[in-house]
């Protein structure tokens, strides 16, 4: 008997790097996911890199299954939408911008927003792979202002992986939409995976600063309240945060199981500030068996 653990076809990874990326969780992610049965749908509605989507998708675990992918920030759908849909344009923009990257180059990008959506995606992916660390950050007239990175040779186009990634999103629901309208499209028994942005471990640490808006502790109460919701109406869901007090005390009905596991986070700047930190996995499904 042949045990299959792997699907056949595409192997996509996130094509952006992006803050609070699941990579170091993902196993125990997917251990979660599958922990939770059957369901008919797949929504998230904090997508960032997508790394839970594509490890899942890799595995074949949402094979036939509607997927929705959301997030607030316009730029990073952009690149979505132009890798789902203007794949080959796209694939040539990226080549230009590969062919041309220079200091001025790159400044010169990041001063200007195409009016053209494919043109708009490739310049989010160049500058994102050029950037700082990958960082993602826009001033308060929402320019994007991370400087260039000293990388000797970054990969801009990734076409293997782009094909891959496009190929993995063709049939999928992508929406810049916020996090609350979950609440309009899941049903009892789909399955939900909310990774917003991290709550402070203390009052300087904040990395919360996604887009202009940030996420503030009211964004927390708002999303526990829709996870609640959901939970009531039969709705299975997954969140992370961090493992802090406000956290626990946000998510302590009874309803909702915490479970710590760690990782790295690689948002801080300087290395020697990166560590093993405790993350809460919280859920509303107990594990079948
Ligand atoms: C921790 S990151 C998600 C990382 C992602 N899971 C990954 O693997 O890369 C949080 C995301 O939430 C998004 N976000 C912030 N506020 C939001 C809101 N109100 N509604 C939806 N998305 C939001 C940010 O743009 C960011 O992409």
């Amino acid at each position: 008997m042949t045990i299959r653990t792997k699907a056949p076809g595409p192997r996509p990874k996130p094509f952006l790097k992006w803050a609070g990326g699941k990579a170091q969780l993902l196993d125990v992610l997917i251990k979660r996911v599958k922990d939770a049965g059957l369901f008919p749908r797949y929504f998230e509605p904090f997508v960032g890199g997508g790394a839970l989507f594509f490890g899942l998708f890799r595995l074949g675990l949402l094979q036939g299954k509607p997927v929705s992918l959301s997030d607030t920030n316009a730029r990073l759908i952009d690149a979505y939408l132009g890798v789902r849909d203007r794949l080959d344009e796209l694939i040539q923009l990226l080549q230009r911008h590969a062919a041309a990257h220079s200091k001025e180059y790159y400044y010169a990008m990041r001063a200007q927003v195409p009016e053209e959506p494919v043109a708009r995606a490739a310049r989010i992916i160049y500058l994102n792979k050029t950037c700082f660390n990958g960082l993602f950050r826009e001033n308060s007239k929402g320019e994007f202002n991370v400087p260039m990175g000293s990388y000797t040779d970054p990969i801009i186009c990734d076409e293997e992986n782009l094909r891959a990634c496009s190929s993995a999103l063709k049939a999928v629901d992508i929406a810049c939409r916020h996090f609350s309208e979950v609440l309009n499209l899941a049903r009892p028994g789909d399955f939900v995976y909310f990774d917003p942005p991290y709550h402070p471990l203390s009052a300087t640490s904040s990395f919360t600063a996604y887009d202009k808006g940030g996420f503030a502790e009211k964004d927390q109460r708002e999303l526990a309240a829709i996870f609640t919701e959901l939970t009531e109406r039969g709705v299975k869901g997954l969140l992370s945060n961090s493992m802090t007090p406000f956290i626990t005390e946000l998510y302590s009905d009874s309803r909702f199981r915490i479970e710590e596991v760690y990782a790295t986070r690689a948002v801080n700047s300087r290395a020697d500030r990166r560590g093993k930190i405790a993350e809460a996995l919280i859920r509303n499904y107990a594990i079948e068996s």
